[in-house]
Parts: C-alpha cells; sequence; structure tokens
C-alpha cells in the first residue's frame, strides 16, 4: 500500500526510545526524512545513524528538553532550515510518575503540565504556520488509553493528557480546510522503559515478584500482551498518511483491547 510519505519531513519528539525510536523508524521506512530531539544526544544517534544506514533517509537530530520553550521552538526552526521544512509533526515524552492523588505535590502538576501539553501546544505553534502556507500537514499526538479509562495511580497523566484532546479537537475543525490534520494516538501497556518502570513499580508497591505483576496485567488484556512500540508506531504512521487524509480529531487507541467502552 503506497502511503504517500516518501521525502515528507517528520519531527518526532521523545525519538531515543520507545515508542518515539519506533516512530522515527517507521517513517524513515517510508521514506520519510526525519528530525529528532530528546535530551539524550548519544541515544538519538543511534537512532539517526540506524534510520540512515537502513533506510537512505536525512536525519538532523537535537538534544533537547521540551519542557524548554524556547529550546524547542528554535528545534523546529533548525530542523526547517535543515530539511526544507516540516510536513508532519508528532510530539511526545515521557509520562508524568505515578502516584496517589494526594501525594502529588503542585510542582509534579507543574511538571505534567509542561511535559505532556504545554510542549505540544509549544510545537503545533511552531509547524502550522509552514503547513498553513504549503496547505498539507500532519500532528499526531502520542497520548495514552488513559485519556479514556483511568488508570488509578496515574492521576497526572489521566488529567493532563485529556488536555490533549481538546487542543487535537479544536486544531483539527480550524486547520481542516488547510489540508491539515491533527489526530491523537492513545497506546495501552506497550514493551518499553516507561511500562517495564511502572510495572515495577506496582510490583513493589504490592511486595510482588515483577513477573507475576506482569502475567496479572496481560491477562487483563484482551490480545494477551502488551502492544509492541512498533505497533503502536504503525498507527501513528498511518494517520499521517495519504490514507488517513480524511480522519481528523480523534483518538486511535492502540491499547489490545483495553479500554472497555464505545
Ligand atoms: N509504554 C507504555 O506502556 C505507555 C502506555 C501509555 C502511554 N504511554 C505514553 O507514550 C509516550 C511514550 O512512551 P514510551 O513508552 O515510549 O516512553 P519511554 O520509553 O520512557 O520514552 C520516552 C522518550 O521521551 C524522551 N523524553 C522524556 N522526557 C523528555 C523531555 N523532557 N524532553 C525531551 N524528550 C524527553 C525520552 O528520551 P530522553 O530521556 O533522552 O529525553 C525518550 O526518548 C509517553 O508519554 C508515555 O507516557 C506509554
Amino acid at each position: 500500500m503506497e502511503l504517500g510519505i516518501k521525502n515528507k519531513v517528520a519531527l518526532i519528539a521523545g525519538a531515543s526510545q520507545g515508542i518515539g525510536r519506533a516512530t522515527a523508524l517507521t517513517f524513515a521506512a517510508e521514506g520519510a526524512h526525519l528530525a529528532l530531539c530528546a535530551r539524550n544526544r548519544t541515544a538519538l544517534d543511534a537512532v539517526a545513524d540506524e534510520a540512515r544506514e537502513r533506510f537512505n533517509v536525512s536525519v538532523y537530530v537535537e538534544p533537547v528538553d521540551v519542557e524548554e520553550t524556547d529550546a524547542l521552538q528554535a528545534f523546529v526552526s533548525h530542523a526547517a532550515n535543515e530539511l526544507g521544512r516540516v510536513d508532519i509533526c508528532v510530539p511526545n515524552a515521557g509520562g508524568p510518575p505515578a502516584k496517589p492523588f494526594l501525594e502529588t505535590t503542585i510542582e509534579d502538576w507543574e511538571r505534567a503540565w509542561h511535559l505532556n501539553l504545554r510542549s505540544a501546544i509549544v510545537l503545533a505553534q511552531a509547524v502550522l504556520p509552514g503547513m498553513v502556507e504549503r496547505r498539507w500537514g500532519r500532528i499526531v499526538t502520542l497520548t495514552s488509553y488513559t485519556v479514556k479509562q483511568p488508570v488509578p495511580e496515574l492521576v497526572l497523566s489521566n488529567t493532563i493528557r485529556a488536555g490533549i484532546l481538546g487542543l487535537v479537537r479544536s486544531l483539527a475543525g480550524q486547520f481542516g480546510k488547510d489540508g491539515i490534520t491533527v489526530n491523537n494516538v492513545g497506546p495501552g501497556f506497550t514493551e518499553t522503559a516507561r511500562s517495564r518502570q511502572l510495572l515495577e513499580q506496582r510490583a513493589q508497591s504490592r511486595g510482588l515478584p515483577f513477573d507475576q505483576v506482569r502475567h496479572e496485567l496481560e491477562r487483563e488484556i484482551p490480545i494477551g500482551r502488551m502492544a509492541s512500540p512498533e505497533e503502536v508506531a504503525g498507527t501513528i504512521v498511518w494517520l499521517a498518511s495519504e490514507l488517513a487524509a480524511s480522519i481528523t480529531g480523534q483518538t486511535v487507541l492502540v491499547d489490545g483491547g483495553s479500554y472497555k467502552g464505545t
């Protein structure tokens, strides 16, 4: 199937590992050029080298903390200068810590807002003017299935990421006529460092072995396992493709059926 994104420029934040890394490599496999950021330069360089070697695409990398607005805006501008433009944008970063509500501090809330919502707003504001000018663009945010079904220990994520849905639906309505789609992907438990850390925390708090907690979790997922980062990446890339040009303002869950609503 032709996705129609060969030679497009895809900017992916939080691209040094996990779902962001898999997304970068999946875009590269389709012939898209890449602009990648995260904080760890060495890990980013490894992703960039792999994309160049395997898929012969151009890659621009810059170590950036997405909580730093000036640096994030500068990254978009450098990426556009280096690669000609930004056609596709995937706002992403790590998730906020798992904590019971009464143990969260106001600093935790500030940090979660900066990490997961403010950074997406900054990126969208930076990439949209060029997309409007060229009358083509894709923004695909990466959140969590917790936007539809709260996970008890993830109150920071449940709350802050709900704001992304408002952003996505608002931008979809405003920029559809400019050839721009804006969608959101919500992974369920996915095989990455983030899920390992959450499960280790659960195992510790319940005094149980890690493998037992993991098996319990996987039994609850209708497909009987966590998703792979590549499965989440495939949905992001498909939403960015020409095949999905009529889909906008939507949240697509990649959660193995974990969400029980309609
Ligand atoms: N894995 C799951 O089970 C799961 C489930 C639902 C939702 N999600 C969400 O999906 C997103 C991606 O998850 P993941 O599992 O791929 O996470 P991950 O393995 O922890 O990777 C997070 C990525 O974001 C980067 N990052 C973290 N903080 C950053 C910052 N301040 N500035 C720039 N980059 C930053 C990290 O690189 P550096 O450390 O180098 O900066 C890394 O590349 C997260 O928001 C996560 O909460 C994950």
